[in-house]
């Protein structure tokens, strides 16, 4: 077992354990955010740098600093490390570059794009972005390649940060996607353009943090915001059948893998469940998704909330100092 103290916090976790798992399980806001970093996913992790933090004692038995700035999801914790992330002004500085950086080539199409509410790098830009951006270049653009039935990839909203490919290899048994190419002209495709078939390839729509990949059955339906998200499950053959359904009113709008937290998908779902079964009769409601206060989805106090939950949101027309903030 090794102690780790991260932002003041201390937790006793397995040796080997990543800052980043350490981190998760104390919890709260001092979690690093990861959006390559998936814990289902074996060998995912260290491309996106999103997760940066500073070593300020290295272990007991050598308490000197780190030099640089770690990657959180791929350092293991040592017996009497003292990690700071969001206590560390250097730590939240590179954030902001990183996110910088993630943004030079991905466009700001969020009015339109599927995954605004629900993207993982809209909230990253929100908390730790800049109000312009420096860049002066041409973004990058790509040629429109159609991978199949179900699945919309929009490449220039891509990261590269590898979560779908992975998802492939281990959740299906024939990968034909992946990322070719090398520096700044790598991207997702499928080799003389094979479509995405697998019976779970659909997760790679739910574990891409951007709006690269979104569910053709659903595009441009609603936003999501606009959704009740249910907890449901049906007899299915080929996976568990727990899965979110997101409707408005009666109606199912798309079918996703229930997700938790840190925003990774409990358990992984089939094609049949996400695309397929759209009709209400054919599922049982648990009842409504807990959704985390900060996502923008639980605006919609869909809950069984009998008083708005965002008190400590401004209303139009009122000034900060008229609301009372909550504890
Ligand atoms: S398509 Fe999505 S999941 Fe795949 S590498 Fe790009 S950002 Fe990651
Ligand atoms: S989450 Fe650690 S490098 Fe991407």
């Amino acid at each position: 077992m090794a102690k780790v103290t991260i932002d003041g916090h201390t937790v006793e976790v397995a040796d080997g354990t990543t800052i980043l798992n350490a981190a998760r399980q104390i919890g709260g806001e001092i979690v690093p955010p990861a959006m390559c970093y998936y814990s289902k996913l074996n060998g995912s992790g260290g491309k996106c740098r999103t997760c940066l933090v500073e070593v300020t004692k290295g272990s007991e038995k050598d308490p000197r600093p780190m030099p640089k700035l770690v990657a959180s999801c791929s350092t293991p914790v040592m017996d009497g490390m003292e990690v700071a992330n969001i206590t560390s002004e250097r730590t939240l500085e590179a954030r902001k570059g990183v996110v910088e950086f993630l943004l030079i080539n991905h466009p700001l199409d969020c009015p339109i794009c599927d995954q605004a509410g629900e993207c993982d790098l809209q909230n990253l830009a929100y908390e730790h972005g800049a109000s312009a951006t420096r860049y002066e270049e041409d973004r990058r653009v790509f040629d429109k390649i159609d991978i199949g039935e179900h699945i919309q990839l929009h490449m220039t909203r891509c990261i590269l940060c590898y979560r779908c490919v992975y998802t492939a290899d281990q959740l299906t048994d024939r990968r034909v996607h992946g990322v070719l190419k090398r520096g700044d002209a790598s991207e997702i495709g499928t080799y003389i353009e094979n479509s995405l078939e697998n019976e779970f390839i659909g997760n790679v729509i739910d574990v891409c943090p951007v709006g690269a990949l979104t569910d053709k059955t659903f595009r441009f339906k609603s936003r999501v915001w606009f959704l009740k998200p249910m907890d449901a499950h049906r007899n299915c053959g080929v996976c568990s059948g727990k899965a979110t359904v997101w409707m408005f009113g009666d109606e199912i709008y798309r079918v996703t893998g229930r997700k938790n937290t840190y925003g990774e998908v409990d358990e992984f779902i089939c094609n049949t469940c996400r695309f397929d079964v759209k009709d209400l009769s054919q599922w049982t409601i648990e009842g409504p998704r807990v959704i985390e206060n900060w996502s923008v989805i639980s605006q919609g106090h869909y809950a069984g909330i009998t008083e708005p939950i965002h008190k400590n949101v401004i209303g139009v027309g009122e000034k900060k100092d008229d609301v009372k903030l909550e504890e």
